[in-house]
């Protein structure tokens, strides 16, 4: 197995590698239409997340914002559907924590959807019923635009947990 830092200047595949799990976990496995998951990714972006690759197939990835100074935020948090479960989850998110930690930030923040809310916290997240969900998030004007044109109504609402490290 092995975990990849990716950022803007990693092999273009681990990007790839990412998206299709995003996509698997997701799209097809969320019901979250494609236009909306991937609308607001900005092209060119500055990008950092972890993506793990066993026996040479994506099966897990997640990505890191930097929302205020001293806050980093995992974002999209996904395993492959045929491999959740099997603790590749906990090993991205321990790998992305080892990394924010290099960076010297101290405290992470996830939205988290409420059906996931128990792998944070197995993950040593707590909930922060005072902060919202979206407290974190940035402003993303063409995300709106898709957002009323594609009929989605999720089945889910998102919770703020956090850590300190
Ligand atoms: C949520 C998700 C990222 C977890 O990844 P994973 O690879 O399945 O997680 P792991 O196998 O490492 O699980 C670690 C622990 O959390 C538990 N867990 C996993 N998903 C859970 C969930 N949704 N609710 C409660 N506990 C969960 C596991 O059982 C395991 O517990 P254990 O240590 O007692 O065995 C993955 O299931 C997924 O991609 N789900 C669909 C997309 C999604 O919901 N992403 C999160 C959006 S906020």
């Amino acid at each position: 197995m092995d975990i990849y830092r990716v950022t803007s200047d990693s092999p273009i595949w681990q990007k790839h590698a990412y998206n299709y799990i995003r996509t698997d976990a997701f799209c097809v496995g969320q019901n979250i239409p494609v236009e909306l998951e991937f609308n607001g990714d900005g092209d060119g972006e500055k990008f950092n997340g972890v993506l793990v690759v066993d026996d040479h197939k994506p099966v897990a990835g997640l990505r890191i914002a930097y929302p205020r100074p001293g806050i980093a935020k995992i974002e999209r948090v996904c395993t492959v559907r045929e491999k959740q479960k099997g603790g590749y989850g906990r090993l991205m998110i321990e790998e992305a924590e080892k990394w924010i930690a290099e960076q010297g930030i101290k405290h992470i923040v996830i939205s988290s959807q409420d059906r996931a809310q128990g792998f944070y916290e197995k993950c040593g997240y707590v909930l922060n019923p005072a902060v919202s969900a979206h407290e974190y998030d940035p402003p993303r004007k063409e995300a709106k635009e898709v957002k009323r044109t594609v009929d989605f109504h999720p089945d889910f609402t998102c919770v703020l947990v956090e850590k300190y490290i």
